[in-house]
């Protein structure tokens, strides 16, 4: 399973987005993929810059042929022993590569990095994006060189295909339901059906939007059991999705805590675009007792990791009163029995939700 990807753009258009458009940190110059797709995203549904990061995003949403009528670029993969991914890369981004993405060979998920974190695997498989006309061979032997061998890693190469872009996209990232009435939609787009409780966020590939199951499962959870009036505090909020969408079904207040200030700042932005910015308040974790003023919050969402979880079990008890709910999410099936019984001398919990090996445990304060 491979959680995370990690990106380096090399087109000039692509790193002039990510240093001045998108503030990431030029230090960095490897950044995980999930830090790009919201923005590319964004810029795609705009219709800005479209043909000069289309690669990209062709990249990104991983769609392939085998045999392309119309092929627009190549793709070549190789599978880095321990040490070898960074060499590879560079050797790659040398020889014209559009982008090099990193990730995880073997089956070691980095699920989600500390803001600034972008780290390797053990293993790690680069994934370089070509012009279609590039000749390989000398690419390949580019590779060779600068890892001192007389043969270079094994390659897989493949073509991509530029046609049907705007189609994959609606297919792929299209308005989605959650539950009887919740809809996340992209900007611009409404759901099909009267009556629907819409939040607007332009899709990414991972947390954030509603596509990985640990967030569908919390936004499902939410429509079911978000009730008029509730004090809801989202604990790891990211694009603040939960808190928003808590509010746009009837919640009355929302607390968004998150350790990284990218995504205080974007949670304050989506909740702006959804009208629900007056009651939402978003911060770093250790402003959150401030900032509740000692109001009682009566539910909070954390989809975050199963070790964090842990850790913020007591935390979690702190912050709610008796009868108040607790939905927590971002655990693999396996995990369950850790985290709930970390939970246990504070929750009543009910049977775990499960969707595609993620768990949703939920339950109220004893
Ligand atoms: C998996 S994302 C979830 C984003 C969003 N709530 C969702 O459901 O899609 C987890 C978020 O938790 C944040 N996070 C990780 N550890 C945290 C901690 N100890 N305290 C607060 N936030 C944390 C991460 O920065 C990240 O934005």
């Amino acid at each position: 399973m491979s959680a995370l990807k990690n990106f380096r753009g090399h087109s000039p258009v692509l790193q002039r987005l990510c240093y001045s458009d998108w503030g990431l940190d030029p230090a960095h110059d490897i950044w995980p993929l999930r830090a790009v797709s919201a923005r590319l995203a964004r810029a795609i549904s705009a219709r800005q810059y479209w043909p000069s990061i289309m690669p990209q995003l062709h990249f990104i949403a991983g769609h392939q042929v085998s045999q392309a009528q119309e092929a627009s670029w190549l793709q070549i993969r190789l599978e880095a022993a321990a040490g070898e991914g960074e060499i590879i890369a560079e050797a790659l981004a040398h020889a014209g590569a559009l982008s090099v993405t990193l990730e995880d060979a073997a089956d070691n998920p980095v699920l989600e990095p500390l803001p600034g974190e972008a780290p390797l695997w053990p293993h790690t498989a680069v994934i370089g994006l070509f012009e279609a006309d590039t000749d390989m061979q000398p690419v390949l032997a580019s590779v060779g060189k600068a890892l001192a061998r007389a043969t270079p890693p094994r390659a897989h190469i493949t073509t991509l295909r530029s046609e049907d872009w705007e189609s994959v996209w609606k297919n792929d990232f299209g308005a989605r339901r959650f539950g009887n009435r919740l809809w996340v939609c992209p900007h611009g787009e409404n759901a099909p059906v009267p009556d629907a409780v819409i939040v607007h966020l332009d899709p990414g590939l991972a947390f954030g939007t509603g596509n990985h199951p640990s967030t569908a499962l919390c936004l499902e959870w939410l429509d079911g059991h978000c009730q008029h009036g509730d004090r809801i505090i989202d604990y790891g909020c990211g694009s603040g999705i939960l808190a928003i969408a808590a509010l746009r079904l009837g919640a009355a207040r929302a607390w968004a805590v998150d350790i990284d200030a990218q995504a205080v700042l974007a949670t304050m932005n989506n909740a702006r675009d959804n009208d629900v910015a007056g009651c939402t308040w978003a911060g770093t974790p250790q402003h959150l007792t401030t900032a509740l003023a000692g109001e009682n919050a009566t539910c909070l969402l954390a989809n975050i990791l199963a070790r964090p979880l842990i850790d913020l079990a007591p935390r979690f008890a702190e912050l709610l009163p008796t009868g108040a709910r607790i939905a927590v999410a971002g655990i693999l099936q396996e995990q369950i029995d850790e985290v709930s019984a970390a939970l246990a001398p504070w929750f009543e919990l009910t049977e775990p939700r499960i969707q595609e090996n993620w768990a949703l445990l939920h339950g109220q304060r004893r």
